[in-house]
């Protein structure tokens, strides 16, 4: 079973308007986990792996693990998608490897750091300029791309993020316009990580509907949508963490999102948290265990269960049924009949 085409995934997620997660991996639990929760749930999934889980795998081990994982679940729709992709030359690495997806994340650029150590933002242009690189390129193979406007947060001192950090939604459509993008990374107030918020969040919702009227033919992403429970962040502690409180994006939060045109929405950090506060738990009550499986069996199986609850919050169960996957070869034959962007119906590139 071949990996499916992201923009085929998002596209079936507008039409009926759910949300999909895009979960972050980096070893064979994580992906394990991930696949019984979409397979327990009936749900489509995006995996996702960034340069740094490439680094970690030494490449080749994710994606062999990914191929295993789409092999065991014919069933499921799955995208292999790279977040975050850095450069042109590591969304090639990617795409050589099979990915049925990348992200471009020219709102910053990682080959140069400032004095202090921060990678400098690009201008507009410049974002156009690399984004449109990778689309002409991975298109080419039928791959997906995400591009991103804005720039999210890192800790926030408030609330909610500076207006600086937003994305501008007149320029979404010139963006989406010049470079091609399947998929667009919009800041909406969110940050990475566990220390997102100290109170409630408002984020930018408005924005949301605003984009999705201005580019309805690009499948809307939001990013730091860890919800980081306060139960979880409780349970890392009790077994010996010392994690400070903090809130994330609130569930209902990204529900309403996904009803204004989020379909999109990136988790990393809830999954690293439930996975520590499972590993802790086994070294807290049992400290003489030190065989790998009585402690990553458990961190699997917890992550199983947050993964298929946030399938079922995000709308995504019980829709893996719904299409038949493209292979990437049908998705090449459509992006060079110049249908990328859309069909204008559903977006999804197809004649109807
Ligand atoms: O957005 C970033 C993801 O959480 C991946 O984090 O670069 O530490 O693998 P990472
Ligand atoms: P979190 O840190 O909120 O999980 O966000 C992950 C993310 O956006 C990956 O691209
Ligand atoms: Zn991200």
């Amino acid at each position: 079973m071949p990996l499916t085409p992201m923009r085929q995934i998002l596209d079936e997620a507008a039409k009926k308007k759910y949300g999909v997660g895009a979960y972050n991996v980096n070893n064979m639990e994580q992906i394990q986990a991930i696949m019984k929760a979409a397979k327990e749930t009936k749900s489509p999934v995006i995996i996702q792996a960034s340069h740094g889980a490439l680094e970690y795998s030494n490449m080749i081990y994710l994606k062999k693990l990914m191929e295993a994982a789409a092999e065991e679940n014919p069933e499921i729709p799955v995208a292999m998608h790279l977040d975050h992709g850095p450069n042109l030359k590591t969304v090639k690495a990617a795409i050589a490897l099979g990915f049925s997806s990348v992200m471009i994340d020219g709102s910053l650029d990682y080959d140069t750091k400032t004095a202090g150590g921060a990678h400098p933002a690009r201008t507009f242009e410049d974002n156009i300029r690399v984004t449109k690189e990778v689309v002409d390129y991975a298109h080419g193979f039928g791959v997906s791309v995400e591009g991103e406007l804005g720039t999210l947060g890192g800790i926030e001192d408030d609330t909610h993020a500076e207006a600086v950090h937003l994305t501008d939604p007149e320029q979404c459509e010139e963006f989406c316009r010049r470079t091609g993008v399947d998929a667009l990374a919009i800041a909406i107030g969110t940050s990475h990580g566990a220390y997102k918020f100290k109170a409630e969040p408002k984020l930018a919702m408005d924005l949301v509907k605003e984009i999705h009227q201005r580019v309805p033919n690009v499948r809307l992403v939001m990013h730091g949508s860890s919800s980081v429970p306060a139960a979880l962040v409780d349970e890392v502690n009790k077994y010996g963490g010392k994690l400070e409180k903090t809130m994330g994006v609130p569930v209902k939060a990204i529900q309403e999102a996904v009803g204004l045109g989020i379909n999109k929405i990136n988790v990393d950090t809830d999954g690293r948290l439930v996975i520590t506060a499972a590993i802790r738990k086994v070294f807290f009550e049992k400290p003489k265990e030190f065989d790998p499986r009585k402690y990553l069996g458990p961190a699997r199986e917890a992550l199983t269960k947050l993964i298929a609850e946030r399938m079922v919050e995000f709308g995504t169960a019980g829709h893996a049924g719904d299409y038949q996957p493209l292979s990437l070869a049908e998705m090449k034959v459509i992006y060079a009949a110049g249908a990328s962007g859309g069909c204008g119906g559903c977006g999804c590139g197809k004649k109807h």
